[in-house]
């Protein structure tokens, strides 16, 4: 397994594995509707454009020539960042996305981000309890569950 930053040609396989997710979770994921092709590229030219800018973190892991994980953290604040992971079905539970968290959270202190957020659906017991693995700390006085941890 290779973990590497993405490029324009991983686009298929990261649309492939968005969807993936949002068929299985769809509230593990940002969309309220299955993204449109159009949608994914217009999130991935994003995600590449805050790469170059040094205002996203991202790591992706491939398995066999499939994209089979993602890890990004963007900065929405001076200097915090909001992360999303999501790994596939078969390959989970074996330590990948803590792995991946470390490895982007490496590269986000190096963006000058000091903590990242965590937004977790309340449905989504499992990734509330990984973050919390992770080093996450719920945070008080939001409506919704967002963990956070300091890099
Ligand atoms: C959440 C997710 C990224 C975890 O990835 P993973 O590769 O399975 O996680 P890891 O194997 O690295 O697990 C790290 C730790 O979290 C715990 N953990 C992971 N998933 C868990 C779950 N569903 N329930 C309880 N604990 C869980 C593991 O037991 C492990 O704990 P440890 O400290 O005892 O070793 C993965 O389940 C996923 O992609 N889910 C769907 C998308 C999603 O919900 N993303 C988050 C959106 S906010």
């Amino acid at each position: 397994m290779q973990i590497r930053e993405p490029d324009e040609g991983d686009f298929a396989g990261l649309a492939a594995l968005i969807l993936r997710i949002y068929d299985e979770i769809p509230f593990a994921t940002t969309f309220s509707a299955r993204p449109s092709t159009e949608e994914l590229e217009s999130i991935m030219r994003k995600k590449l454009d805050g790469m170059r800018g040094r205002t996203v973190a991202d790591l992706i892991a491939i398995d066999n020539g499939q994209v089979i994980a993602d890890c990004e953290i963007a900065k929405t604040t001076d200097a915090g960042g909001m992360i999303g992971i999501i790994v596939d079905k078969a390959h989970r539970g074996k330590g990948l996305g803590r792995r991946l968290v470390e490895r982007c959270a490496d590269k986000a202190r190096l963006f000058k981000m000091l903590e990242v957020y965590a937004e977790v659906d309340d449905r989504n017991e499992g990734a509330a309890r990984f973050f919390s693995r992770c080093g996450f700390r719920e945070q008080e006085g939001e409506e919704s569950l967002v963990l956070i941890r300091h890099l």
